[in-house]
Order: structure tokens, then sequence, then C-alpha cells
């Protein structure tokens, strides 16, 4: 790998930095979330009874994130794995009558779930696998293909799942919309839950407060909404991450089965966002 060590290293201590002040904020206000380390999504061999682990790496992160030459195809952290070219079946393609939103192309950070969830790559396609000299730009085996069998797969058609890569609202938040809370008559569709757009690094971030954590505070048990742009307008989007906190392990609480943000008991999950 040829990088220039300096700023690199810069990404890695500000992604350290970064996870510490995460667990101090979780400390303070007493959640418990439960760690990636030993659940599902950590495929190398100090997961236990998950499908698909592999022994040649006691490494967990690696399956997912790299700190150097990342892929940026995709506005995913340090992604480590080349992204899935398959072609989707969509939501819309039902042509429910009430569909307000429109689509936009799978992307974002749904495309980097897809790229282990739509079953069309091995899980442990990496693009620099762990140890010295394991680069490989367009992704490479790295256990000599991981079993996908009996894996949670949602397959290229997408039209029987919840709707992704969808404008959030019906698509009338604006991005000329103000910081703070919006006022739900901002959206076109009034049976969405209002949400909170703020600036970070002058870019918009909008999120739907749930009532875990801080109020007008973007927590980690918040329902995200992915930054993208549609028809020349940067607005909200609903997307995989939107639900599910890839690193939230099902195993150690009741309250994060199947990496959701939240606990989903009296389909909590559902209700911060549809007004129902
Ligand atoms: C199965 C894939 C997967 C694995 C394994 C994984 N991550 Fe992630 N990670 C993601 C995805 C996807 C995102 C983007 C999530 C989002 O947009 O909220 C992410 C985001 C992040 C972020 C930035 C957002 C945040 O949640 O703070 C950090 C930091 C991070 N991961 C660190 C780690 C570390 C450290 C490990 C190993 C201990 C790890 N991840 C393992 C998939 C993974
Ligand atoms: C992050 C916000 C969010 C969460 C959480 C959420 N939804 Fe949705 N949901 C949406 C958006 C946005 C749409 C697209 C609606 C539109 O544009 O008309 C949608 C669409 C739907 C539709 C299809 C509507 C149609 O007209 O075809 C159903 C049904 C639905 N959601 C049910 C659920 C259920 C059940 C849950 C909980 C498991 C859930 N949603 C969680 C945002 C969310
Ligand atoms: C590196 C491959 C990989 C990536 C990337 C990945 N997953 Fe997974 N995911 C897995 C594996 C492996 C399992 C567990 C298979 C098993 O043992 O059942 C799994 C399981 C799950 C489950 C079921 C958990 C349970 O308790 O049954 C959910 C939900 C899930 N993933 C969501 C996501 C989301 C959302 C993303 C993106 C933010 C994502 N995954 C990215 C590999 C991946
Ligand atoms: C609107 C919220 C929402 C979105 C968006 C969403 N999911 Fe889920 N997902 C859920 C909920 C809720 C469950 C738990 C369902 C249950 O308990 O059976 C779930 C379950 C799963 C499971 C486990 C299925 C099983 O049978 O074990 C996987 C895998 C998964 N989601 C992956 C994804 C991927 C990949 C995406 C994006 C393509 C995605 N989800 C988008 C809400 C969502």
């Amino acid at each position: 790998m040829k990088m220039p060590s300096l700023s690199r290293k810069g990404v890695v201590l500000s992604m350290v930095a970064g996870m510490a002040v995460v667990s101090i904020q979780l400390a303070s206000v007493g959640l418990v979330q439960a760690g990636i380390k030993g659940s599902k999504h950590d495929l190398g061999s100090g997961g236990t009874s998950q499908l698909g682990a592999t022994a040649s790496t006691t490494e967990v992160c690696v399956f997912c994130h790299t700190p150097h030459g990342s892929n940026t195809s995709a506005p995913v952290p340090l992604w480590n794995k080349s992204l899935s070219t398959a072609s989707y079946t969509r939501y819309s393609s039902l042509n429910t009558t009430t569909l307000d939103g429109s689509e936009a192309p799978v992307g974002s950070v749904s495309l980097a779930c897809l790229s282990c969830h739509d079953g069309s790559q091995a899980m442990d396609v990496m693009i620099n696998a762990p140890g010295s000299d394991g680069y490989n730009a367009a992704g490479a085996n790295f256990a000599g293909g991981v079993s996908m069998t009996g894996f949670p797969k949602l397959g290229a058609d997408l039209s029987n799942d919840h709707p992704i890569s969808i404008q959030y609202g019906g698509g009338g938040w604006k991005s000329t919309d103000g910081d703070g809370a919006a006022a739900a008559t901002t959206l076109k569709d009034g049976s969405f839950k209002a949400g909170v757009k703020s600036t970070i690094n002058s870019n918009p971030a909008w999120w739907i407060d749930t009532s875990v954590g801080t109020t007008n505070v973007r927590d980690k048990t918040d329902m995200v909404l992915y930054t993208r742009t549609l028809s020349g307008v940067v607005q909200p989007f609903v997307e995989c991450a939107s639900c599910h906190d890839p690193h939230n392990a099902s195993t150690a609480s009741a309250t994060s089965v199947s990496f959701l943000r939240i606990s989903n008991t009296g389909s909590a999950v559902c209700l911060a966002c549809h007004d129902k």
C-alpha cells in the first residue's frame, strides 16, 4: 500500500478518539449497548455459533472496515469491501397506491449492507486483508470464500422488504429548512414524525429522535436519515442503517435484537417514524 502515513494515521486516531467519546456519552446517559465482538457480525474466530465465521483471523472490524485505502465509491466509513453490482427489484415495483416518496438508486449505506446481504459476494471479500501486503483494490477472498449457507440474505429482490433509498416523509423535507426540530407540516406526507436537522462539517444531517437518548442530539439510538441528492435537492433518505446499527449485537440484551437501533417492543422502531 502506498499511502501518505501522516494523514492516514490522523484518520485512525480520530476514529479511535470518536469511539472513546461515544462510550463516555453512553456511560453518562446510562445506555447499555452491546458490542459487535462475539455477535453475528463478528466473522473472525472469536465469534461463536454464527454462520460463516472463519478461523483465519481474530480480527472483527476488518470484514467491513480498513484504516487505509478504503473504498470511497460509497459514503460509508472506511469501507473495506467492493460494492455489489447486482441489479435490484425495488419496493416501488409493487406499485402500492399509497407510496408518496421517490426512490434514489440503491446506494449509500444500504449498498454496503447489501455487499453481503444480497448474497452476490462472499462475506470474506475484502480490499485490505489482515497483516501486511494484503491489499487488493478490487477486493479478494481472504479465507477462501466463507460459506453463505443459511445466511439471512435479502437477495436482489427488495420488493418484499421495507423500502430503502427512499425519501423520508414523502419527500417534503427540504434542504433549505433551518436547523433544529422541523415542523411536521414541512413534510409532504403528514403521517410521518417530524425529525431534526443539523449541520455537521457544513453537511446537512437529519434524524428522527426516539425516546431513547438525548433530545435534539443525534444518538445511535435515533433513527438516522442519510443525506442524498435526488433531482438536484440534498435531502434525507431512509436506508438499512436508519433502523439497524450493525455494531449493536443481539447477544447481550433483549433491547438489541436483530441489530436494531432501539428495542422494537410495542413496534417502537416503526412508530419512531410512522405517525400511526
Ligand atoms: C458487518 C460490517 C461491520 C463490521 C464488522 C464493523 N462495522 Fe463499523 N460500520 C459498519 C457500517 C455499515 C457503518 C456505517 C453505519 C452508519 O451509517 O450508521 C459503520 C460505521 C462505523 C463507525 C462510524 C459510525 C459509528 O457508528 O460510530 C465506526 C467508528 C465504526 N464503524 C467502527 C467499527 C469498529 C471499530 C469495528 C470493529 C470492532 C467495526 N466498526 C466493525 C459496518 C461494520
Ligand atoms: C426511519 C424511518 C422509518 C422507520 C423506522 C419505519 N419506516 Fe416504514 N416507511 C418509511 C418511509 C420514508 C416510507 C416510504 C413512505 C412513502 O414515501 O409513502 C415507509 C414505507 C412503509 C410502508 C409502505 C407504505 C406504502 O405506501 O407502500 C409500510 C407498510 C411501512 N413503512 C411499515 C413500517 C413498519 C412495519 C416499520 C417497523 C418495522 C417501519 N415502517 C419503520 C420510514 C420508516
Ligand atoms: C461482511 C458481511 C456483512 C455486512 C457488510 C453486513 N452484514 Fe449483516 N450479517 C452478516 C452475517 C454473517 C450475519 C449473520 C449470519 C448468521 O449467523 O445468521 C448477519 C446478520 C445480520 C442481521 C440479523 C441479526 C440477527 O440477530 O439475526 C441483521 C439485522 C443484519 N445482519 C443487518 C445488517 C445491516 C443493516 C448491515 C449494513 C449496515 C449489514 N448487516 C452488513 C454479514 C454482514
Ligand atoms: C424501516 C426499518 C428497517 C429498514 C430500513 C431495514 N430493516 Fe432490516 N429489519 C428491521 C426489523 C424491525 C427487523 C426485525 C424483524 C423481526 O424481528 O423479525 C429486521 C430484520 C432484518 C434481518 C434479519 C432477518 C431474519 O429473518 O433474521 C436482516 C438480515 C435485515 N433486517 C437486514 C436489512 C438490510 C440489509 C436492510 C437494507 C437493505 C434492512 N434490513 C433495512 C427493520 C428494518
